[in-house]
């Protein structure tokens, strides 16, 4: 499904959010920079699709950012665009319930907007507890419930009707533009989400709703 869309990925992410994903991956790199900021980090990007979050994290880190996925078209994207950086990611193919890690071995990982396409969050979660160290950090960039009265109906009838249409007229192909505000209707909200971050073993796990919870980062750390 993203291999078909990869070429329009990026264009169709800041259209249909009105450049609203810009800024979400980068409050999402501000809340790990001070993390990020230690010498010789290792942060760990999964799901990471075209590389924008693991080069927003790669701005504030003194180490290493590395971004998985397991989608060679999207990968192939991404290593494009850091082209441009000085200090790019480093590229990886990899399944996110299977991570090519050592137990303990990383400071930070973060993954916007592919959580919820993993097969099993209850085994991606322990995946991620596995390969952070003990005082690690874990940030989900997600969307989520949207929380404003006037604004959740006026942004749900835009996700579920208009979104899709544009979509798949845009990108040309049919499905993943439907797929993604059917996936989010059946993905857990805020509140359910951190109990199951907390359930999978994470400490002082706490949210942040973005643009009044179309998006939600959910940050946690292991203990
Ligand atoms: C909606 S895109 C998000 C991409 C990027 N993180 C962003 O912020 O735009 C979801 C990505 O998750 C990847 N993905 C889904 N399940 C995965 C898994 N089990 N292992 C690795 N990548 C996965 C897909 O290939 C896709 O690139």
């Amino acid at each position: 499904m993203f291999a078909a869309v990869a070429p329009r990925y990026d264009f169709l992410n800041h259209l249909l959010s009105l450049g609203r994903d810009i800024a979400w991956r980068r409050a999402a790199a501000k809340a790990l920079r001070e993390a990020l900021a230690q010498p010789g980090s290792l942060a760990v990007d999964v799901c990471c699709g075209t590389g924008d979050l693991a080069m927003a994290l790669a701005r504030y880190s003194a180490g290493k950012v590395i971004g998985t996925d397991f989608c060679r078209p999207m990968l192939l994207r991404a290593r494009e665009k850091g082209r441009r950086l000085s200090r790019p990611p480093f590229f990886l193919e990899a399944d996110t319930l299977a991570l090519p890690f050592r137990d303990d071995s990383l400071d930070v990982v973060s993954v916007a907007f592919g959580f919820r396409n993993l097969a099993d969050y209850n085994a991606g979660l322990r995946e991620v507890y596995r390969v952070l160290k003990s005082g690690g950090t874990v940030a989900i960039l997600e969307f989520s419930r949207v929380r404003w009265p006037v604004f959740g109906p006026l942004f749900r009838f835009y996700f579920h009707q208009i979104l899709p249409r544009l979509g798949t007229l845009i990108s040309g192909v049919r499905g993943p533009y439907q797929y993604l505000p059917d996936s989010v209707s059946q993905f857990p909200d805020q509140e359910s989400l951190a109990v199951a971050i907390t359930a999978a073993g994470f400490a002082n796990v706490r949210y942040r709703n973005l643009t009044g919870g179309v998006a939600a980062l959910h940050l946690g750390e292991k203990e």
